[in-house]
């Protein structure tokens, strides 16, 4: 994108997190300083690319779990710009009665999801931050019949949220809220970033300090506490390839896991 199509109260600027990565996955919703820092990124962790390939081939084999098991609301909290395999094309794929409601607090995702999603049915885009899951659920409860069972997807976004925050509810605060608010039978599925090399890391936290959101990567324990309450689906909080992987060819040969992820269906 050209800086100068940044809508009123966005800095083309500073590296935003959403344009940063759908740099990664090869997408054209960028400006400059986006692209820049996501170099920089590569060059210190050139898996990322790959990463966030298998991070999306995560969310399609999930969906279509969560839609074959009978799931048909699902809220993708923190859904990014719109890519290839969408959550609801994924969905509507199997079963187009499925209720997609995309959550965002970025305005440029929200204004390219409307743009190209909204079109759709059975398809929302909400602008709301996570981080005031009281505001979230709300909004949330205008499409979501939290009597029924719901998915919440919480795909690469709580790793941008600290375990506590002056901007306001910390990651397992919020996952516990949308627990609490959700019938039997609802799901989470999670993928969150590691420290996968103590070495470059530093480097690569400093560069997402100066873009919009900074990192705060988990262990595999801390990542596996998003779940209590839970009972993760086999097979648990493995790397995204190694989730029930189905009989596409991996991505990349040289493709190591930069995170975690599973799938957790409360009882
Ligand atoms: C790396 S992208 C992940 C996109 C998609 N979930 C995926 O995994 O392919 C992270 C997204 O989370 C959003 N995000 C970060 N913090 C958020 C918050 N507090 N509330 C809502 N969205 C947030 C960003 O705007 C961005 O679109």
């Amino acid at each position: 994108m050209d800086s100068q199509a940044a809508p009123d109260g966005v800095d083309p600027n500073v590296p935003n997190v959403a344009r940063m990565y759908d740099y990664y996955l090869d997408g054209k919703d960028n400006f400059a300083a986006d692209r820049a820092a996501a170099e920089q990124i590569l060059k210190l962790f050139p898996e990322t690319r790959d990463s966030a390939r298998e991070n999306r081939a995560f969310l399609s084999r999930a969906v279509r779990h969560l839609v074959e098991s009978g799931v048909r609301q699902i809220v993708d909290l923190g859904s990014g710009l719109p890519t290839q395999g969408n959550t609801h094309e994924v969905a509507h794929g199997i079963a187009p009665d499925t209720r997609v409601i995309y959550v965002d607090y970025d305005p440029v995702v929200c204004a390219h999801g409307r743009a190209l999603l909204a079109d759709g049915e059975n398809i929302t885009i909400v602008q709301a931050d996570a981080r005031d899951p009281e505001k979230l659920l709300v909004a949330l409860r205008e499409h979501v019949d939290f009597d029924r069972p719901v998915a919440f997807l919480m795909l690469a976004i709580l790793h941008f949220i600290p375990d506590e925050s002056s901007d306001g509810a910390g990651a397992y605060e919020i996952v516990q809220r949308l627990y609490e608010a959700s019938a039997p039978g609802s799901y989470l599925v999670l993928s969150h970033a590691i420290d996968a090399k103590p070495d470059t890391t530093p480097e690569a936290l400093e560069i997402y300090n100066r873009a919009t959101a900074a990192l705060s990567l988990r262990t595999h324990a801390e990542i596996t506490r998003f779940f209590d309450g839970y009972e993760l689906v086999e097979p648990g909080l493995v790397f995204p390839k190694d989730w029930r992987p189905d009989d596409q060819p991996l991505i990349g040969a040289e493709s190591t896991s930069i995170g975690y992820s599973g799938v957790g269906r409360k009882p």
